[in-house]
């Protein structure tokens, strides 16, 4: 499996693949890989000739020093994961200095408020980290088609204006959700839950589910006083936010307007670990 370390390598091997007119497929991750990052992986290779998966842990967009340093790394393994669906997967895993010299930095961003609600309200700067280093990215491996995740449906929509912004010639494919057999949504950070929380964390997507059924009938503000009071009563989980907006501008939803999707999104944390879901609720 050809595996670089620097964007100047990357590229040169990436030319030929140009050069020989094969397609070429992003799937950018920040490792501890699962089965989610996987189906990205099985469609990438589907869908291109070639595929690079990045694995790098970008510091600029974890506001919080501890969350960073907690965030799970194992590059051996991520390896032998992919190694299992292909050994032709190109990897770039490239280090922090590779990436940003001695100083991680972000750039900043324009995203048309998408970038100020929900994650972005909680999490101030992650967007113009996560922005920085897809751009980057982006513009190394130059691919027709880059893969996400609509588990961080939020970050799938800022990267799709982003792409729009900085007139990037790439394709954003949004992947669907994949769930574990309780309909926790896979996270890297699902591994640092202990056993009953992660059994006990299909409480987040049951909700979701409760307020897609409700969504037809009861406003947004009374399906929100419901899982704001189901979180109460509960132990394990806190709820850091439960929103019902609209799906292209992440404004909240006023009235059911027939012509727009409505998705929920969810944000909670157990065992200090921080757990975000979604769903489209028409
Ligand atoms: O979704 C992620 O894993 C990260 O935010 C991404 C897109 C790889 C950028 O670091």
């Amino acid at each position: 499996m050809p595996i670089f370390q620097t964007r100047q390598q990357l590229s040169e091997h990436l030319a030929q693949q140009r050069d020989a007119s094969l397609s070429i497929g992003l799937v950018p991750t920040m490792g501890a890989l699962h089965d989610g990052h996987l189906a990205l992986v099985k469609k990438c290779l589907a869908e291109n000739d070639t595929v690079v998966v990045s694995i790098f842990v970008n510091p600029t967009q974890f506001n919080s020093a501890e969350d960073l340093e907690k965030y799970p790394r194992g590059l051996e393994s991520d390896l032998k994961l992919l190694d299992t669906v292909s050994s032709e997967i190109v990897v770039f895993a490239p280090t922090v200095e590779a990436i940003y010299g001695d100083q991680p930095k972000s750039q900043e961003y324009e995203f048309d408020g998408l970038d100020k609600v929900m994650e972005g309200a909680f999490r101030p700067g992650h967007f113009n980290g996560v922005g920085t280093i897809v751009e980057l990215l982006l513009r190394a491996v130059a691919p027709h088609s880059a893969y996400f995740g609509e588990k961080d449906f939020q970050q799938l929509q800022i990267i799709r204006k982003l792409v729009e912004l900085q007139k990037l010639p790439v394709e954003i494919i949004g992947c669907p959700i994949e769930r574990e057999s309780n309909g926790l949504a896979m996270s890297s950070r699902n591994q640092r839950l202990t056993d009953n929380t992660r059994k006990a964390a299909g409480i987040i997507h049951n909700c979701l589910q409760t307020a897609k059924s409700k969504f037809g009938t009861e406003s947004a503000n009374d399906i929100t006083e419901w899982v704001k009071k189901t979180f109460q009563n509960n132990e394990t989980f806190d709820l850091e936010y439960f929103d019902i907006v609209d799906e292209l501008t992440l404004t909240p939803s006023q009235k059911h307007l027939k012509n727009l999707k409505y998705r929920a999104f969810i944000a909670v944390y157990a065992d200090e670990v921080r757990l975000i879901d979604n769903l489209r609720l028409n």
